[in-house]
């Protein structure tokens, strides 16, 4: 998220909370990082990585001493974070790492920032994917199959226009526009199949791949008054 987006969501955001493309953005950002943080917890690793972390403050929520977190942005969104982060009192303990994903993501940098290579990582890479070419995105998972054994990839992704259902493809084309007036055009969606297979070839393997809706909880859409199931966002947890 840009800083001109960011102004625009917090403005947009507050003047109508109920309008449902702004519910529906809320869910999906809350959503990802639920289900990254559950399975955060669930694998034990010590060590996570936010690529295309931007504002993300999982390090701020995880168990005070138990990991250690690096985000990797590129520099000016990381300068605009550390920004932020100060202007909020808040102290950020991850690590920064500069990197442009269109360069591809080099696991060298990583272990020159302190990350272990020869133990496992968890790399959280959520509401990025959309952004970059699909080239790009296959290009990320052979980069980040350097990791050890044992290391897990969060991430999500957009389902190709053919697979999504009604709601969906009307916030895609709301948020599209959007994204594409502020610079940053959504590029990349595709079949889960598709996503399976760019993963296989890099030697990771899908444990689950989910869509958004069925990352909530029993009856959530019933207590609901502004969102619906949208069928769009997938989430993916694979390991290797
Ligand atoms: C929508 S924000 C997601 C932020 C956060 N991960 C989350 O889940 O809310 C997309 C992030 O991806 C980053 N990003 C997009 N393209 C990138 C690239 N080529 N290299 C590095 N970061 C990139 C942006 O700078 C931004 O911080």
């Amino acid at each position: 998220m840009t800083e001109q987006e960011s102004s625009f969501s917090r403005t947009a955001l507050l003047a109508q909370p109920e309008a449902p493309i702004l519910a529906a953005a809320r869910l999906t950002a809350c959503a990802r990082s639920r289900y990254a943080e559950t399975l955060l917890a669930e694998t034990g690793n010590d060590q996570v990585v936010v690529v295309g972390a931007g504002l993300d403050a999982t390090a701020l929520r995880l168990p005070t001493g138990r990991h250690r977190v690096w985000v990797v942005d590129r520099p000016g969104v990381l300068q605009w974070r550390a920004r932020l982060f100060a202007q909020a009192d808040l102290a950020d303990t991850a690590t920064s790492v500069a990197a442009d994903l269109a360069d591809g993501l080099r696991v060298g940098d990583l272990e020159n920032a302190g990350v272990d290579l020869t133990r496992p990582v968890t790399v959280l890479w959520l509401g990025v994917s959309m952004y970059l070419a699909p080239d790009e995105c296959r290009r990320f998972f052979g980069d980040v199959s350097a990791l050890a054994d044992g290391s897990a990839l969060v991430f999500d992704y957009h389902l190709s226009r053919e697979l999504r259902d009604d709601a969906g493809r009307d916030y895609a084309c709301a948020v599209a526009a959007m994204a594409g007036a502020s610079g940053e055009p959504w590029q990349c969606a595709a079949s889960p199949d598709s996503v399976a297979r760019w993963l296989t070839e890099h030697g990771w393997r899908v444990e689950a791949d989910i869509d958004e809706a069925d990352a909530t909880d029993d009856g959530f859409f019933d207590r609901q008054q502004y969102l619906s199931p949208m069928r769009l966002v997938r989430l993916v947890h694979a390991v290797r």
